[in-house]
């Protein structure tokens, strides 16, 4: 009964959809489990782009069930979007083929307002957040007044819940961040009209896995954001606000450990971070733009969420090996290679330094980056192209050297390399 998790090693945005829709070819259902609307995941199939948010990017396997996890926060908004854009794409979305926690959180329009208020009084010590309501939503649950999926399946009292978390959101709308209140009566009528359309979907979820996995077919556990942005074991404060990290793939979809195969985790071949927080391997100028892009291919480092620019840097060891360790990766996949294509030398951190000394790992774990000061080593890079290379005899031997350098450094093997956005555009790797 195998499940396989897939997880961001960095702030996001590693890729994770591109390996997860090669490996939903496989599984029988693809499941997310934490966050909401603030991931966004592209998948170019045959010429296509498809920009998810909340679905499972797994879904355009025909052949597959998509999952949303009791670890997500859904903007039903959203949710209900995607679905249509997905349908108008020619993929089949029933009730059958999406299935959505019934204690999933919900996030509201005053989700939202809070958000983007809270985020305006912090001045000068934002945390970048997307403003997709997913701090307060999360706030919600924690403090056991959230709304839920199963909410929706009982308008009267959902229609009462709501009217009284929108009213009380507007009242610190208005005294504490001098904001606008949002129309109560407006938000019931947008999300009894959401209800009304989602109601088929909501499904106990952690018992249809577990018949699943019982009956040895095969899951793939979709994260969303990165180990970096992990609520307990990022970059805190600059974080998000749910558990990207494998184990909470577990807890987001109501599954114990015993199915667990695999960890797969995902990394850039050089780092990205949205939004503000320390980045010890940051680069700045001409290197930045290279790496960056300039926003004209999908693929370009600017976010899909919100359009924002991502800061680059080199590739950080020290966070990949920290990564590697507290998700308990099994394998991992390096994804953009081809955006190294041309550089003449790679820079790769492989220790930091801090007061005349060198440290192979974190003493406060990453929270506390700031201190710290890269070990570079230098190693060649390569000119060819190589967004047509498919076999791993046919890589330039200093693009294989860098891939068997990231392997020595993390203590795991790296199984697949991408070379392009295409689903073609993978080289498995040799051992
Ligand atoms: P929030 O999740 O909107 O609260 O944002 C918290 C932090 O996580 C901000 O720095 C965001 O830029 C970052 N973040 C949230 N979702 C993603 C994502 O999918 N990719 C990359 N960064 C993200």
């Amino acid at each position: 009964m195998p499940l396989d998790i897939v997880i961001g090693t960095q702030w996001g945005d590693e890729g994770k959809g591109r390996i997860v829709d090669l490996l939903a070819a496989q599984a029988d259902l693809v499941a997310r489990y934490n966050g909401g609307d603030n991931a966004g995941h592209t998948v170019n199939v045959g010429g296509h782009t498809f920009r998810l948010h909340l679905i499972p990017s797994g879904i355009i396997h025909p052949h597959t069930i998509g999952i949303l996890g009791n670890g997500m926060v859904i903007n039903p908004a959203t949710l209900v979007q995607e679905i249509e854009n997905l349908k108008a794409a020619g993929v089949s979305i029933t009730p059958e083929r999406l299935r959505i926690s019934f204690a999933a959180h919900l996030i509201t329009p005053a989700h939202r307002a809070l958000d983007q208020a809270q985020e305006q009084a912090r001045g000068s010590g934002q945390i970048g957040t997307t403003g997709r309501g997913i701090g307060p939503a999360y706030t919600d649950k924690a403090a056991r007044h959230g709304l839920r999926m199963e909410d929706l399946l009982d308008l009267d009292t959902f229609r009462e819940k709501l009217e009284h978390h929108v009213a009380t959101i507007n009242t610190w709308l208005m005294r504490i961040y001098e904001a606008d209140p949002l129309d109560v009566q407006a938000v019931v009528r947008e999300y009894t009209h959401y209800a009304t359309q989602l109601q088929p979907y909501i499904a106990d979820v952690g018992m249809e896995l577990h018949q699943a996995l019982r009956l040895g077919k095969q899951v793939l556990a979709e994260g969303a954001q990165g180990t970096l942005l992990d609520l307990d074991l990022g970059t805190y404060p600059y974080v998000t606000s749910s558990t990207p990290t494998a184990a909470g793939a577990l807890l987001g979809l109501g599954l114990g450990i015993v199915p667990v195969r695999a960890v797969i985790g995902v990394t850039k071949a050089f780092q990205t971070r949205v939004g503000a927080g320390p980045f010890p391997t940051e680069v700045f100028g001409k290197t930045a733009e290279r790496l960056r892009g300039t926003g004209k291919n999908p693929w370009d480092e600017f976010g899909t969420t919100t359009g924002r620019p991502r800061r680059v840097g080199w590739l950080d060891g020290v966070l990949l090996r920290y990564a590697v360790r507290v998700n308990g990766v099994t394998e991992l996949m390096i994804t953009k290679m081809d955006i190294l294509s041309g550089l003449p030398t790679l820079r790769l951190c492989i220790a930091y330094r801090y007061n005349g000394h060198t440290l192979q790992d974190l003493p406060l774990g990453p929270a506390h980056l700031e201190p710290f000061e890269p070990v570079y080593e230098e190693l060649p890079g390569w000119m060819e192209d190589v967004t047509t290379v498919r076999r791993w005899d046919d890589l330039p031997a200093a693009a294989r050297a860098y891939v068997r350098r990231i392997e020595e450094l993390c203590g795991v093997p790296v199984r697949r390399v991408s070379v392009g956005p295409e689903r073609s555009q993978v080289v498995e790797v040799t051992p």
